[in-house]
């Protein structure tokens, strides 16, 4: 396995359920973690809820300081919070958890990306940086639960760089129970993203917080 434990670890809309959750696990472990918002107060102050060492500023501060930086903002704001990060993020490993969903009377459903998937969409905005995605099923709550010591499901990782997706399953083995599993190409970011809505139809009908594992490796 990768050794990853001196990385430091950013999370551009750090502020959120999912941002705070991986924030919250990757302190635990011991990596350096910077929460970034578009408000550098929110950013403390989530830092501060975290504790364990997290530190919080603006954005593009938290993106240009770490070693790793993951996105967990809405689709919405997504293209637009990476272009205006290009030059922050170049030369690094930019992780995307992104999921373009809607949501209306019947449940969560895909949005349709023109670039195929989030993910794509990051690394066409993001030509300089390695993009990876991953962390897409994770549930947010359980990241949040100090009931939860472990958390039971694999974490897909795609990607078109070797060396990137190695370290990003390293980091996602952070998280007590997870199992980081190479998923694919970036190109196949797509059906893993709008999974996330037939997690949520599962979550709903079973009241459960459901994640996958990958049998036979
Ligand atoms: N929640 C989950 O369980 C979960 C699981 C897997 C993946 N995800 C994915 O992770 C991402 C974040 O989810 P979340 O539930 O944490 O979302 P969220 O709470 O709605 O948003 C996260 C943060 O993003 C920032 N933000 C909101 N709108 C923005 C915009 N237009 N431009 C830039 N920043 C904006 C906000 O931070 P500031 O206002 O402080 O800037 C907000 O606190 C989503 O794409 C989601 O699909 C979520």
């Amino acid at each position: 396995m990768t050794d990853v434990s001196g990385l430091s670890i950013a999370i551009l809309g750090g502020t959120g359920d999912q941002g705070k959750g991986l924030a919250r696990r990757f302190a635990l472990a011991g990596h350096r973690v910077l929460i970034g918002s578009r408000s550098a107060q929110r950013a403390r102050d989530a830092a501060a809820s975290i504790g364990a060492g997290a530190a919080g500023g603006e954005n593009a501060a938290v993106a240009a300081e770490a070693d790793v930086v993951i996105v967990a903002v809405p689709y919405e704001g997504h293209r637009a919070l990476l272009e205006s990060l290009r030059a922050e993020l170049a030369g690094k490993i930019v992780v995307d958890c992104v999921n373009p969903l809607g949501f209306d009377k019947q449940g969560a459903y895909a949005l349709p990306v023109a670039e195929g998937s989030a993910a794509q969409q990051a690394a066409a905005v993001l030509p300089d940086s390695t993009v990876v995605a991953a962390f897409h099923h994770v549930s947010a709550v359980l990241l949040m639960d100090p009931a939860v010591d472990k958390v039971d499901l694999d974490v897909l990782v795609l990607g078109d760089d070797r060396e990137a997706t190695d370290i990003v399953q390293a980091l996602a083995e952070a998280v007590p129970g997870v199992r980081g599993v190479y998923g694919g190409r970036l190109r196949n970011a797509q059906q893993i993203e709008a999974f996330t809505a037939n997690l949520i139809s599962i979550n709903r009908r079973y009241k459960a917080h459901a994640g996958l594992r990958i049998t036979d490796i």
